[in-house]
C-alpha cells in the first residue's frame, strides 16, 4: 500500500492513486476494480470525466470497505456558488453510490466567471457538514490561490499538471509556504517522450526499475501525491511499486534539472480534463 501524506485539515491521503481520465463505462469500472485488487487505496475521478458511476461500480466490485478507500472528485464551472457546490457534491455522491467524498476539488478556476472564491466557501460548508473530508483546488495558479488567501481560505490540496518536464516552481513555493499538498496529474507525462528521456533511462537502469517508476518515485519522494492513469493491470502494479527504493539526492537533482518552464501549461483551454 502507498504511504499517506497528512493534510492540513487532519485527513491522511494515500500519496499514490489511480487517475481515471479518459476511461469510461466498463473499462473504467474494470480499471478501478483491478487497481484496488492490486493494492490501490486512492481513486481520482471528476464530474467532467463522466465516469463517476463506473468508478462507483468498480469500487463495489472490488469488495473493499468504503472507509479503506480515498475517493477524490471534482466539479464543473456551472457549480461555482455556495448552493451550487452543495448540489454538485450531492450529485457526485449519487453517481458514485457513496455517502461521503474524501477530497472534493474545484476542477478549474475559470477566472472568466470569477466565482471560485464563492465555490471554495461552499466547499468549507460541505467539510463542516461532513459530506467531504478534505477540500481543495485543481489547476489553480498562484494568482488564483492568492485570491483565496485574501478571503482567508486555504485549500488542503492543489492538483496540477506536474512531471519532471513540466515544472511549476512558483506553485510549489506557494504550496510549501501555505501547507498545501501538491498533487500531480499526468505525473508520468501522459506516457509520452518523458519516459524515453535518456537521463531518466540511466537512473532507471541503475535501480533496475522502469522510467515510469523513477518518475513516480521522484514525485512521492518530495512529498507530492501522484495519480498515474493506467487501464493495464501490469502497468498499474508497476506504478504502485515505488515504495521499496530511494533515489539519491544527486539523482533527484538531475531529475529536477530536466524541467522545461511552460508558463501557459495551466490554461484551461488546452486540456480536455
Ligand atoms: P495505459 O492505460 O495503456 O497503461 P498520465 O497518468 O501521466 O496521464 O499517463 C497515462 C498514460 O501513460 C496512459 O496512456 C497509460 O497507458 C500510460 N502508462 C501508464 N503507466 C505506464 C507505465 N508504467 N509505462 C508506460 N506507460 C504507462
Amino acid at each position: 500500500l502507498a504511504p499517506t501524506v497528512q493534510l492540513s485539515g487532519g485527513a491522511a491521503m494515500p500519496c499514490l492513486g489511480l487517475g481515471t481520465w479518459p476511461l469510461k463505462g466498463q473499462a473504467a469500472a474494470d480499471a478501478v476494480a483491478s487497481a484496488i485488487g492490486l493494492g490501490y487505496r486512492h481513486i481520482d475521478t471528476a464530474e467532467n470525466y463522466r465516469n463517476e458511476e463506473a468508478v462507483g461500480e468498480g469500487v463495489r466490485a472490488s469488495g473493499l470497505a468504503r472507509e479503506d478507500l480515498w475517493l477524490t472528485t471534482k466539479f464543473n464551472r456551472e457549480h461555482h456558488s455556495v448552493a451550487g457546490v452543495r448540489e454538485a457534491c450531492e450529485a457526485s455522491l449519487k453517481r458514485l453510490g457513496t455517502d461521503y467524498i474524501d477530497l472534493l476539488l474545484i476542477h478549474w478556476p475559470n477566472p472568466d466567471q470569477d466565482r471560485f472564491v464563492a465555490a471554495f466557501e461552499g466547499l468549507v460548508q460541505l467539510r463542516e457538514a461532513g459530506l467531504v473530508r478534505a477540500i481543495g483546488t485543481s489547476n489553480f495558479k498562484p494568482a488564483h490561490l492568492d485570491k483565496l488567501f485574501a478571503a482567508g481560505l486555504v485549500p488542503e490540496v492543489n492538483q496540477i499538471q506536474l512531471d519532471p518536464y513540466h515544472r511549476r516552481d512558483d506553485n510549489l513555493a506557494l504550496h510549501a509556504q501555505k501547507g498545501i499538498v501538491t498533487e500531480a496529474w499526468s505525473p508520468i507525462g501522459q506516457g509520452s517522450a518523458l519516459l524515453d528521456d535518456p537521463v531518466i533511462g540511466e537512473i532507471a537502469a541503475a535501480h533496475g526499475r522502469t522510467a515510469a517508476q523513477v518518475v513516480l518515485r521522484w514525485h512521492v519522494q518530495q512529498g507530492q501525491v501522484a495519480i498515474p492513469k493506467s487501464a493495464n493491470p501490469q502497468r498499474q502494479a508497476q506504478n504502485l511499486a515505488v515504495f521499496d527504493f530511494t533515489l539519491s539526492d544527486a539523482q533527484m537533482v538531475r531529475l529536477d534539472g530536466l524541467g522545461r518552464p511552460d508558463p501557459d501549461m495551466l490554461d484551461a483551454d488546452r486540456f480536455g480534463h
